[in-house]
């Protein structure tokens, strides 16, 4: 099921009408099907119109008269769960989210992890950004690399591996141009310094976009290689899985850190369990490290 591409389902010609589903309609629908994919509703209940969007759209591309038919289309055709699944993914982001925890790592936590790596003789500081939709929050850490810490750590070199499972996201990334409603937490002068503007699109300049490499990866299947000083897991996870599911990922994540390394998760979500080798870095911010 990695990076999805839609099948091929025959489109009905007997119901082609156009159909307008209430939205109490697709919270029923919703409650039933999320937990099927292991996903929580409460997660979606305030984007779900992104989803209902996507599922009425479909509802017309196969020509199912209303969301009752789709479950039973559902229940007859297993993969048409994967086509579901593509629609439930939220694709929310800016540059410098939460301009309190991209604030912390340049304070408190990039410092202590390069010097840390540089003192046990590693000069790659190596980071995750695990749900990276079209790059924002990789190209933040990026910049922030170049412009704060690559002249006060001259031999060492930030590389992020970036893994989204939305194909059409991760070519937005590669692609490195935002309008200027991705960009309005970003500190002013590193707009001038990191961007060059066209068409009312902002794009990452080359130097900017240098050591960021997108893959395409359900994070339920597949994760990159090594392990990481920094691992970012914001708006995914502990927002949109079910608790098993998390539990799962979390002990999985934990595993990819290096020790002392840091897990960054949303700052509205909470872990599903405290494991025992990570420690709250911060109360509010959602910030962890592994334990040494
Ligand atoms: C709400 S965005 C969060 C983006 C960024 N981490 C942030 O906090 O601004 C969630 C991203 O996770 C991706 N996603 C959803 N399910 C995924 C999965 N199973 N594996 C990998 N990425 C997934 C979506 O495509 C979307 O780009």
């Amino acid at each position: 099921m990695d990076c999805l591409v839609v099948g091929d389902i025959k489109f009905n010609a007997r119901f082609a009408h156009p159909i307008f589903m209430k939205d109490s309609d697709c919270v029923d629908f919703l409650q039933w099907a999320l937990p099927r994919l292991r996903l929580r509703w409460p997660g979606f209940r305030r984007v779900r119109k992104q989803v209902c969007k996507r599922v009425d759209r479909r509802l017309r591309e196969l020509g199912v008269p209303d969301v009752e038919s789709y479950r039973d289309f559902l229940e007859e055709h297993r993969e048409e769960w994967s086509v579901l699944d593509s629609f439930c993914r939220i694709s929310i982001s800016r540059f410098y989210r939460d301009r309190g925890v991209f604030d912390y790592l340049r304070e408190e936590i990039l410092p202590t992890l390069a010097a840390t790596a540089h003192a046990s003789g590693d000069h790659t500081l190596r980071c995750w950004s695990a749900g990276c939709a079209s790059g924002e929050e990789a190209y933040t850490l990026n910049i922030m690399w170049n412009r704060c810490f690559s002249s006060r750590f001259p031999d060492m070199r930030l590389a992020i591996i970036a893994t989204d499972s939305d194909p059409n996201m991760l070519d937005r990334a590669r692609r490195g141009c935002y309008s200027s409603s991705s960009l309005k937490e970003i500190p002013k002068n590193w707009l001038a310094e990191a961007f060059t503007k066209a068409d009312e699109q902002f794009c990452v300049k080359p130097d900017f976009r240098d050591g960021v490499d997108f893959i395409c990866q359900d994070i339920r299947l597949a994760n990159p290689e090594g392990r990481f000083h920094l691992v970012l897991c914001r708006h995914l996870v502990f927002t949109y899985f079910d608790n098993e599911l998390q539990q799962d990922m979390l002990r999985r994540i934990v595993t990819k850190l290096e020790s002392g390394g840091i897990l960054v998760t949303g700052k509205q979500e909470r872990l599903p369990i405290e494991p025992v080798n990570l420690r709250p870095c911060h109360p509010h911010l959602g910030i962890y490290q592994k334990q040494i």
